[in-house]
């Protein structure tokens, strides 16, 4: 047993979708969120900026005391994920291959879109682990950039939203997919227009849920559970204070969240 926090990080918001699926199904566990909100979107960035800023990320919740940590973004797990496993001790889980492989469970035509930033699309990361799990499938990507900043702008459910959705997403309807992988963490915010822009015949997978129940099971395995009775808590720390993240955190995460912490995160 190890009664410990679970750190959580994101580029900003999108990682919620995550802690809010850990938070469903390991109810007792404690959490750290961090989102790097000075320094959204990671998106367009290198591959070695990412590195470096997920490095960062770490090292503060390691200095949280984490037991475990979530890189509850896309593009930091495309990017980052297997050198942040090769520097550090702590068990650390990414997103994409729980994505991959509801999708690989899902398909019935194996034509499955992915959607996702451009540093996400760009690595092919997806790509890879659905044909490694299933070669016959034929994958689709599209990076779709504007998404993370409507998110963050607090628009994703407003008609600019929708008009973007159609924008990226008609040519994944016209090529048959009959599943989207929604490949960033901050796209099950735009979840009810994605699904409105592509029809309910179309099943929108969040790799979130699937991440939650992989992080449960390498806890349980490596005796890693909260024993507490209680309901766990979360301390949500940010790399920049701005209003939007309360807002559009405490809608989703539906409580309100103001006691944001700022972290000089460039000294980690
Ligand atoms: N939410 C992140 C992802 O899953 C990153 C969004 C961004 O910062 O560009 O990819």
């Amino acid at each position: 047993m190890d009664n410990r926090p679970i750190g959580v990080f994101d580029s900003g918001l999108g990682g919620l979708t995550v802690l809010r699926e850990i938070h469903k199904r390991l109810a007792n566990e404690d959490t750290v969120y961090f989102g790097d909100t000075a320094r959204v979107p990671y998106g367009p960035r290198s591959k070695e900026t990412i590195i470096k800023y997920t490095f960062q990320a770490i090292n503060f919740l390691i200095q949280q005391d984490v037991k475990a940590i979530v890189i509850a973004c896309n593009t930091a797990t495309a990017r980052a994920l297997e050198e942040a496993k090769a520097e550090y001790n702590v068990p650390i889980i990414g997103v994409i291959e729980a994505g991959a492989r509801s999708a690989v469970e899902y398909t019935n035509n194996k034509v499955v879109g992915v959607i996702g930033t451009l540093g996400t699309i760009n690595s092919k990361a997806y790509v890879n682990t659905i044909r490694s799990m299933d070669e016959s499938i034929r994958v689709i990507d599209k990076a779709c950039p504007l998404f993370v900043p409507l998110v963050e702008e607090g628009w994703a459910n407003e008609e600019i939203s929708s008009t973007a959705a159609h924008m990226y997403l008609d040519e994944l309807v016209e090529k048959g997919v009959d599943s989207i992988v929604l490949g960033c963490t901050h796209y099950p915010i735009l979840k009810r227009t994605i699904g409105m822009a592509v029809g309910q015949e179309i099943k929108l997978i969040n790799p979130a849920k699937e991440t939650a129940l992989e992080l449960k099971e390498i806890l349980n395995q490596a005796n890693l559970l909260n024993d507490k009775a209680d309901e766990g808590v979360c301390k949500y720390y940010v790399s920049d204070i701005n209003e939007q993240f309360s807002k559009v955190a405490s809608e989703f995460m539906k409580k309100e969240i103001t006691d944001l912490e700022k972290v000089e995160i460039h000294r980690f």
